[in-house]
């Protein structure tokens, strides 16, 4: 029988995210105020390095990647990446999460190359909070992005947008508006503390909770989650051509539909988001004969993953930013 990956608290994992850069041209308030500061001198995985470690993710049931950065589409051989992991045997989707800065030049290509979804980060839908959001003045050319994504035939768009108390919680109104007749998954994620973040997460963190009591309010229906939707809450109504998802990292048991595993983009393997530095897996990544080895030590780290991560007691594990790991 096919080797699985299998934890100790029976949970499954078919959805890898890959990092392939930590690099980030915005500058978002709760990630990089600051802009991006190159921390290491390691080089990011090289195509040939993805090549190895996505077919033995492969091997081991993975069926799903998102490639993710930082800012992913910085890399100048992204499409080449996207077409390396979609040819491999047994994935079957291959998504990624970008800032929509070359989303309207790049998006036709990414589909071509077998992108099959793509998330887009858009915290406000008025363009000065978003300027103020993201230190960049682009909240048109994103927006045309966005179109674009619907338009180039991608059977999913979701859109994802970080709730902060006092900078974007006007906005609901605005995005319920804009799902009524687009086809696109919205989903609030609620702020998580980090290393760097922490006195911007205490003034900002909201809880998702209240969307959801005025959701239900309103007509709207929480689907039956379907295996594949990880720890997302999503809802729908007959008036909506769009969804909404809710992601609640501080909600009970929000760890225990988790499905994905993560790499770091210098090839580090992190069981979970928040609380552990990482299993390097680099050294078995520079030839294909290794992949036995990588298998076994996939698998042998798989052991140690936590039922939860420790958020709520304020542990955020030595994850400085989510740039660091690809959110
Ligand atoms: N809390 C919640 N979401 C975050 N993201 C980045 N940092 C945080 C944080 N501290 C989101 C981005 C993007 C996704 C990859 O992760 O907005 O949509
Ligand atoms: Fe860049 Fe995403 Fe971080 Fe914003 S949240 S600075 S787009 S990595």
């Amino acid at each position: 029988m096919q080797q699985q990956l299998i934890d100790n608290f029976e949970r499954k994992f078919e959805y890898l995210r890959l990092s392939i850069t930590d690099e980030c041209n915005f500058k978002c308030n709760y990630c990089l105020p600051d802009g991006y500061h190159r921390t290491h001198s390691k080089s990011f995985l090289s195509s040939q390095e993805i090549y190895n470690l996505v077919v033995a993710f492969a091997e081991l049931g993975t069926k799903k990647v998102r490639i993710t950065g930082g800012e992913p589409s910085l890399r100048k051989d992204f499409t080449q990446i996207i077409a390396t992991v979609a040819s491999i045997p047994g994935i079957q989707k291959v998504a990624t999460t970008t800032n929509g800065f070359q989303l309207e030049k790049k998006v036709q290509h990414w589909f071509e190359a077998g992108l099959s979804a793509i998330n887009i980060s858009v915290d406000s839908l008025d363009a000065n909070t978003f300027h103020l959001i993201t230190g960049k003045n682009v909240f048109q050319k994103v927006m045309q992005g966005v179109s674009a994504c619907i338009d180039a035939g991608y059977k999913q768009v979701k859109v994802n947008c970080v709730l902060m108390k006092g900078v974007n919680d006007n906005d609901l109104a605005l995005f319920l508006q804009w799902i009524k007749t687009e086809k696109i998954q919205l989903r609030f994620i609620e702020l998580m503390q980090t290393e760097d973040n922490q006195p911007f997460f205490k003034k900002h963190h909201l809880s998702a909770q209240w969307i959801k009591k005025r959701l239900l309010e309103h007509g709207w229906q929480q689907k039956k989650p379907l295996s594949h939707d990880g720890p997302a809450q999503v809802f729908q109504h007959s008036a909506y051509k769009g969804e909404i998802g809710l992601i609640m990292p501080y909600s009970k048991d929000f760890c225990k539909s988790c499905n994905r595993l993560r790499i770091s983009s210098t090839g580090r393997l992190h069981l979970c988001l928040f609380g552990e530095e990482g299993i390097d897996l680099r050294d078995l990544l520079q030839n294909s004969k290794d992949k036995l080895a990588l298998k076994k030590r996939i698998l042998d780290a798989l052991q140690d993953k936590k039922s939860t991560h420790y958020l709520q007691q304020g542990k955020t594990g030595g994850t400085q930013h989510l740039a660091s790991i690809g959110g």
